[in-house]
């Protein structure tokens, strides 16, 4: 199968890299970098210092992608290197740092996805066919982690909803399903019973298809790295972060509400919906703000700012859920 690469460009010609610098020196010169957070969707521990070898620059086969600056959130971008060291993705670890430590082993590619479910066209795809002939669009959007912590990151791909056009749903399919990745050889948290694999999130099907809704397969103009979800992700910037599946290997289109991961896991503190909601606390935080970690100064004193109603995205999609009780349906 042929490797998914789309048109790789010289650093010389991606959006200038300084926009997504930020300046980090004196947290280099310290050794440290992580905050004293509740980690974990579900638990708490401290965090850890990032792995201190990472460079700051964005590395990784560059993307070739146009900006789209429709929903664009003019704040400052997050470095690169809290991008893409201050992660979740339990089946390398629980630690904000374990991904980017152990997710080394992790080959993204060939990579295949299964569509299946309520819908015309289904079977098994390559990645490059999946994105086919979707032009990659550049992103950038509030990135806000239940945990109260935010980022604001430039994702590259493609709108969720015009891939799954493609697959014909039919009247049935009411929701999409996400299913991801288990490969035990690879990702040594899976040894470990946190979740209940594979992890497994799920939208309701208007939510999937809004545009905003994004397929990322890169971020700061790079293929996007293992512990970022390599190669293809959910990125669903009104909702909390754990909806955002990593290394989709499925997509399936159900009638009924699916089991999702955390939901299934502390079904008081994760809602199916899980939309950005600062007047519905977590039972064990306040989710009125969030630490923001962009800009300089990094983590260690990352700015605390008041959380907005679906994360700032409230004109595009408070429409979907007029009516709905959003106390109930959390
Ligand atoms: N996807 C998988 N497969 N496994 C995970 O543990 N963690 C989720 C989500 N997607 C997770 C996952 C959580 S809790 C968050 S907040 C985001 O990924 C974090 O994305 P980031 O590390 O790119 O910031």
């Amino acid at each position: 199968m042929k490797q998914f690469r789309v048109a790789p460009m010289a650093s010389s010609e991606i959006t200038p890299e300084s926009v997504y610098l930020q300046r980090r020196r004196f947290l280099r010169t310290l050794g440290l970098a992580a905050p004293l957070l509740a980690t974990g969707c579900g638990g708490s521990e401290p965090g850890q210092a990032a792995v201190p070898s990472a460079d700051e620059t964005p590395s990784g086969t560059p993307l070739e992608s146009r900006r789209n600056e429709r929903w664009d959130t003019k704040e400052e971008p997050t470095s690169w290197r809290d991008a893409t060291q201050y992660n979740n993705y339990y089946e390398f670890g629980t630690g904000k740092s374990d991904p980017a430590r152990n997710a080394g082993r992790f080959k993204p590619q060939p990579w295949t996805v299964e569509v299946a479910g309520h819908a015309e066209v289904t079977g098994r795809f390559a990645l490059e066919d999946l994105l086919k002939p979707q032009a990659l669009e550049e992103r950038i959007y509030r990135h806000r982690c239940v945990e109260a912590w935010s980022m604001v990151i430039p994702w590259v791909g493609i709108p969720l909803g015009e891939c799954l056009a493609r697959f014909k749903p039919t009247s049935r399919a009411k929701y999409v399903a996400f299913t991801t990745v288990n490969r035990p050889e690879q990702m040594p948290g899976l040894a470990y019973p946190v979740l209940d694999w594979p992890y497994r999130e799920a939208l309701r099907i208007d939510e999937a298809m809004h545009p905003l809704s994004l397929l990322a397969v890169g971020l700061y103009g790079r293929e996007l790295p293992n512990q970022n979800g390599a190669p293809l992700r959910l990125v669903v910037p009104w909702k909390y972060g754990f909806k955002g599946a990593k290394s989709i290997v499925r997509i399936e289109f159900w009638e009924r509400q699916p089991a999702t991961s955390w939901n299934l896991a502390g079904p008081s503190e994760y809602g199916f919906y899980s939309n950005v909601n600062p007047d519905v606390d977590h039972p064990r935080w306040t989710q009125s703000s969030e630490r923001r970690i962009a800009g300089s100064g990094g983590n260690l004193f990352a700015r605390r700012v008041a959380t907005l109603p679906f994360n700032g995205y409230g004109d595009e999609v408070a429409s979907l859920y007029a009516g709905m009780d959003l106390r109930k349906n959390y």
